[in-house]
């Protein structure tokens, strides 16, 4: 379907043409003084030098062709030359049926469809999920589905910290605990099923100890150092017991991701790439854009219209180690390899940009991905407490992601368990859908590039621009069409009809937006779009249900209708609840 803002320019450009004016001059847009009119079209001025006529006539004679049309029940030519519209109730209605009839109600992407690789989550192996990858999950998860629903090809891709010092540092920490594992032993050559892991517990304690003492004796650090490079080096012992940790990471992280709705098709890491290093290096030295400077490998990025200095991409250390940048540079390698995408994009802290500024510079430099791929980097703002600075829990520490989801379901547990009688059962299980809820439109409703606080109270309301408003409205919706089957009627085919009050028109005008806010959406990356949407839809809803009789109006195919307008609200909701990456509960 076309965008309703385009129809609408078309029917002005024509109307233009008839009164034997330029069509290009029908631009219309939504009204900047609502309390006049829906749309203005403001071609009448600047037709009038091009036509050496005052605006108001060209305006009059337009207006005299629009109000042959059925498109606008009110038009009006005013001084010096606007036109004021405003939409037919039948017109409007037909849209909206329409939209209830077509499949992802109309929505035609105005841009043609891709293969996308996103990169997010970014958890770090070994290191408990904490509140700084709940953006990343969120936003990356949001943004796959919105892409898809547009019609791309999206692979979502994990890439896990699981190849670092931190590595190191848990196999030293492991170590220093219990020397006599066997894979510490090097005269062991047996296979390695049998020998113990290292439960998520164990790995939770030992990544902050054993971090924390590298930063005050720098002979641990070398010996983490030493641990790092010998399990990339591929030492058996170091290999498997980093497999088993491996093990029990994913494991952990499929549990946090998955209460968050977060799934990755791709669980892939910094480690994946290793075997590929050397042969990128080569190429990059081979193509005389990797040089040696101050003993470490690197590729000059500055370009002169820099106005801030772009330090040069560093490939390799002075000892030969590879950093982030090598393991994300060979990770461009591999995925042009792998999918030969046409945009990878990063959903990553924005205290990243410079990062992946000289990253992006590097990979196009030395070619390694076609002049045409696209590299976006996503930078996402910080989720503070209520002091303004980063969350923390009570006692001022890293706040897992888990107990944050549990703070937010019991918050949610006690304002279910206030608003009506319910079984403690049925009241945490509806807790449960609602906190992600809260905890997801909290983070998406901000643009990903803000800073937001984390506000329990807030986020967990059922009133105002929270998910559980949200739901609530798509759950009061739920519940008048399940009353209304329960009376054995069907009103499946129905079409929805013209509105009768200006709280009706005003939900169907609101709806009939969606394909130009999926437009943005999808085109911007941009979340946030879409909870502006939702939460103007719910406004719009329950203002029109409290003025509107539905289960009791008395004519029968106006109550129909009614029902056909809050079956398509209810299923655009849900789909865009969906795109965010959360659901509704039945009751709530
Ligand atoms: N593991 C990284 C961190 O915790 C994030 C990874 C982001 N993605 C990437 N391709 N570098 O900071």
């Amino acid at each position: 379907m076309k965008k309703l803002l385009d129809l609408l320019t078309i029917k002005a450009g024509e109307a233009f043409e008839k009164a034997g004016y330029d069509a290009q001059l029908g631009k219309v847009t939504v009204s900047n003084r609502p309390d006049l009119c829906e749309y203005q079209c403001n071609g009448a001025m600047a037709g009038a030098k091009q036509y050496h006529k005052a605006p108001i006539m060209i305006a009059n004679e337009v207006a005299e062709e629009l109000r042959k049309l059925s498109v606008f029940s009110e038009v009006d030519a005013v001084a010096p030359g606007f036109l004021n519209l405003k939409l037919s109730e039948e017109y409007l209605a037909d849209y909206v049926s329409e939209m209830k009839e077509s499949e992802k109600f109309g929505f035609v992407p105005s841009f043609g469809s891709e293969k996308v690789v996103i990169d997010y989550g970014g958890a770090n192996v070994a290191k408990a999920l904490h509140v700084g990858h709940i953006r990343s999950a969120n936003i990356g998860e949001s943004v796959k589905r919105i892409l898809r629903f547009a019609g791309d090809e999206v692979i979502g891709d994990a890439h896990l910290g699981d190849w670092g010092l931190q590595m190191g540092l848990v196999i030293c920490g492991i170590k220093e605990r219990k020397p006599d594992l066997v894979y510490f032993d090097e005269n062991y050559t047996g296979d390695y099923s049998d020998a113990p892991s290292v439960s998520i517990k164990e790995l939770e304690e030992i990544y902050p100890e054993s971090s924390a003492r590298s930063k005050e004796d720098p002979e641990y650090k070398a010996k983490a150092m030493d641990a790092t490079k010998r399990l990339q080096d591929g030492e058996r012992g170091y290999r498997a017991l980093w497999k088993k940790m491996m093990d029990t990471s994913i494991s952990d992280l499929k549990k946090n991701y998955g209460s968050l709705n977060v799934d990755f098709d791709l669980w892939n890491g910094e480690s994946s790439v290793h075997d590929l290093i050397p042969e990128m290096v080569d190429y990059m030295k081979k193509g005389g854009w990797a040089h040696i400077s101050e003993g470490a490998l690197v590729v000059d990025v500055a370009e002169e219209t820099d106005t801030k200095t772009i330090p040069p991409c560093m490939i390799l250390k002075s000892d030969g180690a590879s950093l982030y940048n090598t393991t994300d540079l060979a990770t461009i390698m591999q995925r042009v390899r792998d999918f030969d995408p046409d945009r990878i994009v990063y959903i990553v802290d924005k205290r990243q940009e410079l990062y992946f500024e000289q990253v992006f510079r590097c990979a196009r430099k030395t070619e390694l991905v076609k002049p045409e791929t696209k590299l976006n980097f996503i930078g996402f703002g910080t989720m503070n407490g209520a002091d303004g600075k980063p969350f923390k829990t009570r006692d001022g520490g890293v706040m897992r992601l888990e107990s944050l989801i549990e703070e937010t379901k019991s918050e949610m547990l006690k304002k279910i368990k206030e608003g009506r009688p319910v079984s403690d059962e049925e009241a945490a299980q509806i807790a449960d859908i609602v906190a992600i809820s809260a905890l997801k439109y909290g983070d998406l409703s901000n643009q990903a590039s803000k800073d937001y606080v984390f506000d329990i109270d807030r986020f967990t309301s059922f009133e105002g621009d929270t998910g559980p408003y949200i739901l609530y409205t798509i759950v009061r919706i739920k519940s008048i069409l399940a009353k209304y089957a329960e009376s054995g009627k069907n009103a499946a085919d129905a079409k929805i009809g013209p509105a009768k009050n200006e709280f009706e028109k005003a939900l169907c005008m609101e709806i009939a937006q969606f394909g130009q806010v999926m437009d943005s959406a999808a085109s911007e990356l941009a979340p946030h779009k879409i909870c502006g949407y939702i939460y103007d839809v719910a406004n719009a809803f329950n203002k029109f249900y409290h003025e509107t009789q539905i289960l009791s109006e008395a004519d029968e195919a106006r109550r129909e209708n009614l029902i056909a307008l809050l079956v398509l609200t209810r299923d655009i909701l849900s789909t865009c609840i969906d795109l965010l990456g959360f659901e509704a509960p039945e009751r709530m």
